[in-house]
């Protein structure tokens, strides 16, 4: 089947953000596990061999210090946690996981942080790659505005040709809403995410530079498609503008796109050859 945004992904992001922190469906079949250890937040996703999700662990991971990010036990620990949770919900043992790492950084760190969570790693794979693998993306850049980065890559056949790194993201955002508003951050995070309407002129100017950066970044590469992914796209607002900046591109923004990297990562695995658990 051909994985089409409206059809294949779109119901597969709205079931994981349903999924996320409640009771998972059970399955009889083969699962697969994928882990996404972000600045902001840790993501495990359940899949079977369809890629349906069926179970969601989502933590924000307090962890983000002057746009540098690792708390390396912190992350441990949290898998561990997500682990045993899955475990005991689903009544299965996981001893493989899929996960990520993104573009220019060192893949060691995220297959350390699984291996001291008691996971053999079945696959890692740099972000982008694993969003363009699960769509099969040619001629396209995937932009991951994350929380503490924006990942840009621009992707062709399926393959990463060039990926670059901007230390700007959602913690950002959040500043930038504090210093307005004069609150707290933890204040403007939440602010953020439950009133994007109403925050949307405030943080409009960072997402512009954004959007500056991204077509910098880009400019020299053929590029049809623009998917964007990442916690900070679902700001409501961000399509349009991105629209307007790229408008020889078709720009795709899947709703719930917190979950495009964790699900492109669990998506990863069942490609695998021992992305399995054991029974
Ligand atoms: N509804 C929302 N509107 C705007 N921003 C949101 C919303 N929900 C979450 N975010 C932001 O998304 C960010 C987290 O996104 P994501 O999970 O993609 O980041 P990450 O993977 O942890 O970070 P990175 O990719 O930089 O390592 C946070 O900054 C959070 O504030
Ligand atoms: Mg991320």
């Amino acid at each position: 089947m051909e994985r089409s945004e409206r059809q294949w992904l779109a119901p597969r992001l709205s079931r994981a953000a349903q999924l996320c922190n409640r009771m998972p469906e059970n399955s009889d079949e083969a699962l697969w596990l994928g882990i996404d250890l972000g600045t902001c937040d840790v993501v495990s996703v359940v899949v079977d061999s369809q890629c349906q999700p069926l179970a969601v662990c989502l933590d924000w991971a307090d962890v983000v210090r002057d746009g540098i990010v690792w708390d390396f036990f912190g992350a441990v620990t949290i898998v561990r946690r997500h682990l045993d949770t899955l475990e005991k919900q689903l009544g299965r043992r996981f001893t493989h996981a899929a996960t990520s790492f993104p573009p220019g950084t060192d893949a060691r760190i995220s297959i350390n942080v699984l291996e001291s969570a008691g996971l053999e790693v079945s696959r890692v794979l740099d972000e982008p790659s694993a969003v363009a693998g699960m769509l099969a993306l040619d001629g396209a850049a995937v932009v991951d505005i994350g929380g503490g980065t924006t990942g840009i890559a621009v992707v062709r056949q399926g393959a990463v040709i060039y990926s670059g790194d901007e230390a700007t993201g959602g913690h950002h955002i959040s500043l930038t809403l504090a210093g307005n508003r004069g609150i707290a951050i933890e204040e403007a995070e939440q602010l953020k995410r439950h009133e994007g309407q109403a925050i949307w002129p405030v943080v409009r100017p960072v997402y512009e530079k954004m959007a500056d950066i991204v077509a910098r970044h880009i400019a020299a590469y053929p590029v049809n498609d623009l998917w964007l992914a990442g916690g900070s796209c679902m700001q409501p607002g961000v399509i349009e503008l991105f629209r307007q900046r790229f408008p020889g591109l078709t720009v795709h923004l899947p709703e719930h796109a917190i979950f495009m990297t964790p699900l492109a990562i669990a998506d990863s695995g069942i490609r695998a050859t021992e992305g399995c658990y054991a029974r």
